[in-house]
């Protein structure tokens, strides 16, 4: 990996841990890369732009009303001639400038002006970071595929102690090394994942559920977004973060799966991973459903969810490419996950052992057999990350 001859539009907004900007600057120019900085007002109390110009040996951009700055280079241009726009520290108020879309100064109105690939190192008290509005801010980034790289967690300049800390320089160097140098083999391509449980309602207040967690499917949606894929992630209430980069459409139930995910067709490729309920409660109640004293229980009447892996594989011009299914068994694991693939027309099944002995339902680690037509595969026991990125390379490999 190299980053000579790549170009970074480094953005330091305000905080303490601005001056980690000088250090990530020394980093990238060390690795070839070339660094042209901008300084909000807020950045411009803890560093100078004298000691950015120095490290960076380039103008450096403070003020978007500048008349020659306007004329030399103009806020369209400074991103322009650049791979990747950072923004490192990035405070809780230019990310939520960034996903207001406001833009009353230089670097905002880079930042919605760019087409460039956008990565920001967020740093600020662990309450802000915690607080809702930088939740939602986050979310909304994520969705419109910005990355992020932290924050981390530790002791802080404000002598509280937890996320928010602004990731290490080398960190930092790492993440903006996989953007810029990464091969992108699914780039072009459109994938749509499925993932975590669906809820099935029985009245307004309680619903039918399953234990999945979404750490599976959510992690093959960041893999395959790492390989340069458009990924649509349709997921049901998960228990853990959206990835960074995907767009994420988030229903309850299985109708709701099925009919979002025949919205976002076409698609290249297509992976089930979500713990669809089998059943639903075929008439919920449209009140909160009272017991009366000595009354017996409802009986609760069942009725089938459509399959979605198996619909949207079956044979047809909207047919993605690649479709991949999953199969959580507890006993006859290969029978039964071969059997699957050749019901529901998937090209691969993802089978896995799920008897609570393996830990795997919920646990951060999986052990799968990729069956494929060629028959089965046994991967070693790996962590859920590792088993995306290891299937989203494979499936790169097969549609190369
Ligand atoms: O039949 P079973 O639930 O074991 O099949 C598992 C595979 O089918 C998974 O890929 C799952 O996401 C998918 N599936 C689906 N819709 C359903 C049930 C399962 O897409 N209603």
């Amino acid at each position: 990996m190299s980053l000579t001859g790549k170009r970074v539009l480094l953005i330091v907004s305000g905080g303490i841990a601005a001056f980690k900007a000088l250090e990530l600057i020394r980093l990238l120019r060390k690795a070839g890369c070339g660094v042209t900085c901008v300084l909000t007002k807020g950045g411009a109390q803890f560093v100078t732009p004298l000691s950015l110009q120095a490290l960076s040996e380039h103008k450096v951009y403070t003020d978007l009303f500048s008349l020659t700055d306007e004329s030399e280079m103009g806020h369209i241009q400074l991103s322009r001639s650049a791979d990747l726009v950072v923004v490192a520290p990035a405070s809780a108020d230019i990310l939520a400038k960034m996903a207001a879309g406001l833009a009353d100064d230089l670097a905002s109105t880079v930042l919605l002006a760019t087409d460039k690939p956008v990565l920001v190192a967020p740093a600020m008290n662990v309450r802000m970071w915690g607080h809702a509005a930088t939740k939602a801010n986050m979310a909304m980034l994520s969705s419109r595929g910005i990355h992020v790289v932290g924050p981390d967690e530790g002791a802080m300049a404000c002598n509280e102690f937890g996320p928010g800390r602004l990731s290490e320089p080398p960190a930092i160097l790492a993440a903006i090394e996989a953007l810029l140098c990464a091969p992108k083999p699914l780039a072009g391509k459109h994938a749509l994942v499925t993932s975590g449980p669906t809820h099935e309602p029985i009245d307004p207040v309680r619903y039918i559920a399953n234990r999945s967690s979404g750490k599976q499917g959510h992690a093959i949606a960041a893999a395959l977004a790492a390989l340069g894929a458009r990924v649509t992630l349709v997921s049901g209430p998960a228990s853990v973060p959206d990835p960074a980069g995907v767009k994420i459409v988030r229903i309850e139930t299985a109708a709701e799966m099925l009919a979002a995910c025949q919205a976002a067709l076409p698609a290249d490729i297509a992976v089930f991973a979500a713990a669809v309920a089998d059943w639903r409660v075929a008439s919920a109640a449209h009140q909160k459903m009272k017991k009366t004293p000595g009354g017996a229980p409802p009986a609760l009447e069942l009725t089938p969810n459509p399959d979605i892996l198996a619909t949207i594989a079956a044979a047809g011009p909207a047919r993605p490419g690649l479709v991949v299914g999953f199969a959580a068994e507890t006993h006859d694991l290969i029978a039964h996950a071969q059997d699957k693939r050749r019901r529901k027309n998937a090209d691969w099944i993802v089978a896995n052992d799920v008897s609570p002995a393996t830990g795997i339902m919920g646990g951060s680690e999986n052990e799968i057999l990729l069956i494929t037509a060629e028959g089965e595969e046994p991967w070693p026991r790996l962590a859920k990350d590792e088993v995306a990125t290891r299937l989203a390379a494979r499936i790169a490999e097969a549609l190369a």
